[in-house]
């Protein structure tokens, strides 16, 4: 039996995942942000609304089927909908907090065509903020993107920055677009001949067509802007520059789903394992949406992370390998030896120590061995001698310090050491 294509089991990698997962718990504390868990699957309905019927995301890649009840069924190809859809079912709109943020960390699914960085199942990290339509609230959600990656050590990041403004504007330079590449569309490939018509904001992030001096001359979104729209991207900018964030404006940026209006946004990264799936997140302001999808109008903005390129670019950068997989290995010289370390094993895990051992009498080497697999930070060692004195030979695999003490002071001596690394990453990652 083998996996469906362009899945993946998460096994050598789980540890980047609990680190990349503490961080965005840690960060999105910071920013008062909750967690939401919303379903796997909704109506369709839901994403032809939402994300709109013409993206290729919606059109072409849904898991869509029909359920045995006949429902129209589809597995969610991103998370902002199905939030956007809570917000409304649960009214959280009628909360007193005026702005709420949300996120979410999750499986995503789309059926594209599989290569380094694209899945058809992948995970997500997403956050949705709703309740004001002011510029700070753009620029505190492409803040906490990029604190994310710095907490992680990801360089270098370039944050792309555009806006295509709100509804007249966007419709405005629409037209503007379809009258500059109507005289040139049979030399557009056929996906942009239909992009044309469906959705000809698309064409200009075309991967076939990127190189086509009609896209290069194209008008750019920014000098179609309203008055009003114009002052908002450029108090966002004005935000971003006062948080010392570096940004690049990309006037090709103009993302891949319907609902954006004003402000939006890419993280990418010039890590050249990822080719062309660069991007690690993407995001902007969506203000119509609540309100296409029956709520109250509701300002929003929001943005997500592709876990697996966050990743391998983390992955990247980690010349030092991640925290031990164990605290402590428990070794033993002899039967006798052998039975003691259980009890000892139990007293470590009653102070949250994460802990394995021998289950069989070995030598020493081999048993040493198995502690390095294990990536152990510190091996207790019972010999005949520690039986008979109650007591436990503890060496610190990194430090290669060894220390004898009784076997009841072991977890404190332990617990102080890797109380002073902690200080120390906490310091270096400045979280
Ligand atoms: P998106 O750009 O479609 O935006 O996806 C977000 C991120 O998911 C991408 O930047 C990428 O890192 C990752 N990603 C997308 N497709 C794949 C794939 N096939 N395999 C692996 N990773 C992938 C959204 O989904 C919006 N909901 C973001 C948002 C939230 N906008 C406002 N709020």
């Amino acid at each position: 039996m083998q996996k469906p294509k362009g899945t993946f089991d998460i096994i050598e990698d789980i540890g980047y995942y609990h680190l990349v997962e503490k961080t965005i718990r840690k960060m999105t504390r910071r920013f008062n942000v909750e967690e939401i868990r919303t379903p796997h699957f909704e109506m369709s309905e839901l994403f032809h609304r939402g994300v709109g019927e013409d993206t290729d995301v919606v059109g072409k890649e849904t898991y869509r089927f029909e359920d045995r009840g006949g429902r129209d069924i589809t597995l969610r190809p991103e998370g902002t909908a199905g939030v956007v859809r809570a917000f409304i079912e649960n009214k959280l709109y009628a909360r007193p907090q005026k702005v709420q943020k949300y996120y979410y960390v999750g499986s995503m699914f789309r059926y594209e065509r599989p290569q380094k960085g694209r899945f058809r199942e992948f995970n997500t990290f997403g956050v949705e903020a709703f309740g004001s339509a002011h510029p700070k609230l753009d620029a505190e959600m492409i803040e906490l993107a990029y604190r994310l990656t710095h907490a992680l050590g990801i360089q270098p990041l370039v944050v792309h920055l555009n806006s295509l403004g709100d509804s007249e504007s966007k419709a405005a330079y629409k037209k503007q677009l379809q009258t500059h590449l109507k005289p040139h569309l049979e030399h557009l490939c056929a996906d942009c001949q239909t992009r044309f018509q469906t959705n000809p904001l698309r064409i200009l992030d075309c991967k076939v067509d990127a190189h086509h001096e009609v896209i290069h001359s194209a008008p750019k979104p920014l000098d179609v802007l309203t008055e009003e729209d114009r002052t908002h991207f450029e108090l966002v900018c004005q935000q971003l520059d006062s948080l010392n964030i570096p940004y690049q404006i990309d006037n090709r940026l103009v993302r891949g789903l319907d609902y954006y209006t004003h402000t939006v946004f890419e993280l990418k990264t010039t890590e050249s394992l990822l080719g062309q799936q660069n991007t690690l997140c993407g995001g902007g302001r969506y203000n119509h949406l609540v309100e296409a999808l029956g709520g109250p109008s509701t300002p929003a903005v929001g943005f997500g992370f592709g876990l697996e390129r966050l990743i391998v670019a983390l992955k990247a950068q980690q010349s030092t390998p991640l925290e031990s997989t164990l605290d402590v290995y428990v070794a033993a010289l002899g039967e006798e030896a052998l039975q003691a370390t259980l009890a000892l094993s139990a007293r470590l895990r009653k102070q949250q120590l994460k802990v394995d051992g021998s289950f069989e009498t070995q030598s020493l080497k081999a048993q040493f061995k198995q502690s390095d697999h294990y990536h152990a930070r510190f091996v207790c060692l019972i010999g005949e001698e520690e039986v008979k004195q109650q007591s436990v030979t503890i060496k610190d695999q990194k430090t290669k310090e060894e220390v004898t003490v009784k076997q009841a002071q072991a977890a404190f001596y332990i617990i102080e050491k890797l109380t002073e690394d902690q200080t120390c990453v906490d310091c270096e990652e400045g979280v």
